[in-house]
């Protein structure tokens, strides 16, 4: 198998708070890579260390056969990430912006103008081109942004909660941008707390909790780990679960329940597994 990242025993920490912890991960050349994990789990600081954005304790990172800290340039060339805080240039306009991405990349003038001008309709963004960063609102500074990462057609995407804070058209046309790159070739890491868009479109998915992964799979052989029939049911006043192989043995268990309060049957998801494997619900403790 060809795979595009091979990060190995990546420690990273603040102080005395170890965010990565020797984590090992692999990501193969043209797949969608779902990273999941709650609050704190080290999503953005792994993002950030294979992205170069930010030095590691120790480990290796390999993308693209070159490892990144002997060959940052032709590392950095393959990779564009459009990060969790936006990192505009205040002082600039949005097509400053740009053109500053393009030539840190070293794109010609007419290669620049022509996927600019492409990818500046595309997200609708013409008529504030040559408005200062600041003037934007929050989703359109990250729809300039995502275009600033995609300019240099890098064969890794790294998309850190590329959809929070965006509105339902933007959101739209981002997973239409995603689809086709991926079919294209391009290697998508997707970082997301939307987790049924993570089980819709990844061929893959990678759950982290405190500093390492606790999961990697398909989706489906994920839920299938877990279970792939869950009971939900009321017991003491909160919604309880259990996960069984089979609707038979699920349906035997059901029955074997109190009949006052609801009872639910239903093929388990990728959200069951998260709840089952890190013990909270995405984004806080249960
Ligand atoms: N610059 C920093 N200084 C100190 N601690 C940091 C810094 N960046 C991250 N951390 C800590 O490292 C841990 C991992 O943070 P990280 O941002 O990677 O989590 P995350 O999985 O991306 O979370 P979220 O889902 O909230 O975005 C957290 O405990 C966080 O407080
Ligand atoms: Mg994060």
């Amino acid at each position: 198998m060809d795979d595009i990242i091979i990060i190995t025993d990546l420690v990273k920490s603040f102080g005395d708070k170890v965010a990565v912890d020797h984590l090992d991960l692999r990501v193969r050349r043209g797949e969608l890579f779902g990273f999941l994990g709650p609050n704190g789990a080290g999503k953005t600081t792994t993002v950030r260390c294979v992205a170069t954005l930010t030095n590691f304790d120790s480990g290796t990172i390999i993308v693209d056969g070159y490892d990144i800290r002997r060959s940052p340039i032709e590392a950095k060339n393959r990779m564009g990430v459009i990060q969790q805080q936006v990192s505009l240039d205040k002082d600039l306009t949005i097509r400053e912006n740009m053109i500053s991405h393009a030539m840190y990349h070293m794109m010609g003038k007419r290669e620049r103008e022509a996927k600019i001008a492409e990818l500046t309709e595309f997200f609708g963004l013409e008529e504030y081109l040559d408005k200062p960063v600041d003037s934007l609102s929050g989703g359109w500074k990250k729809r300039a942004a995502i275009v600033c990462a995609m300019l240099h057609d890098p064969k890794v995407l790294f998309l850190d909660e590329p959809t929070s804070g965006l509105d339902i058209n933007a959101r739209r046309l981002l997973w239409d941008v995603v689809r086709s790159l991926h079919s294209k070739g391009t290697t998508v890491f997707l970082t997301t707390h939307y987790i049924e868009e993570a089980e819709a479109l990844c061929d893959r998915v990678g759950i982290i909790d405190r500093g390492r992964i606790i999961a990697l799979d398909e989706p489906k052989r994920l839920c299938e780990n877990v279970g792939s029939v869950a009971v939900e049911y009321m017991e003491g006043g909160r919604t309880n679960y259990r996960y069984f192989g089979t609707r038979d043995d699920a349906q035997a268990f059901a029955s074997t329940l109190p009949t006052e309060g609801e009872i639910r049957i239903r093929r388990t998801n990728l959200e069951d597994v998260f709840v089952e494997l890190t013990g909270k619900t995405v984004g806080g403790q249960k």
